[in-house]
């Protein structure tokens, strides 16, 4: 995957579709949460419009709730859900079970490269690093944390997926630093095809129309 849409909204969903360069969709409770409705029926809406995958954040509060919660998410489109996980010792070994069940994962909310390394021994699909916070969070090292987590899971299964982007300068940074799958908002996606000189050019062409 290359670029995700970082989104709960069908509406931003169905327009992420719409575009043809948006390979997934990643959901937090967040974004859940602005939606106004149950987290499930929100992931069955996504999969319906989009024809990528769909991340889905699971939020109970214990482990055995929490696998319940991953295979609810995964029986409601299996070739399409991803399954997200905040990054704990107690969800990686939660993780080193729905793997081999046949149940895609990502782990979210990684900060370390310690972390990202034991991601890719649980063959998670994807490590999912929050680049601005970690700017925010830990700064000037931030960049080279993201390096080494690329580094590390090199020749694995495990992809780095960057997310929490609040800049165009960010995600390109990060993309530079070798990080192959970047989900980002919308308004991101939106503004990335577009630059005032390429406006300018267009309107200097038109003049000979
Ligand atoms: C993506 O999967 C993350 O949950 C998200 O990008 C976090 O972004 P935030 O730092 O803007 O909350």
């Amino acid at each position: 995957m290359g670029i995700l849409l970082d989104s709960a909204s069908v509406e931003d969903a169905r327009r992420a579709q719409e575009l043809g360069f948006v390979e997934g969709i990643t959901t937090n409770p967040r974004l859940i949460a602005e939606t106004g409705r149950p987290g499930l029926d929100v992931l069955s809406d996504l999969v319906e419009v989009f024809d990528g995958d769909v991340f889905f954040q699971l939020t109970a509060n214990t482990v055995e709730a929490r696998t319940d919660e991953a295979w609810q998410a995964y029986e409601i489109r299996p070739d399409k859900v991803v399954i997200k996980v905040p990054t704990t010792t107690e969800n990686l070994a939660m993780v080193s079970k729905l793997v081999p069940a046949g149940i895609q994962c990502a782990m979210t909310a990684v900060y370390s490269p310690a972390q990202a390394y034991l991601a890719a021994q649980v063959r998670a699909a994807f490590v999912i690093p929050y680049v601005n916070r970690m700017k925010r969070q830990i700064g000037e090292g931030a960049m080279d944390i993201v390096r080494d987590m690329v580094r590390l899971v090199a020749g694995s299964q495990t992809q780095v997926l960057a997310a929490s982007f609040k800049s165009l300068d960010e995600v390109i940074e990060t993309r530079l630093a070798g990080v192959d799958c970047l989900t980002m908002p919308l308004d991101l996606i939106l503004a990335m095809g577009n630059h005032e000189l390429s406006q300018q050019a267009i309107e200097d062409f038109a003049r000979y129309l």
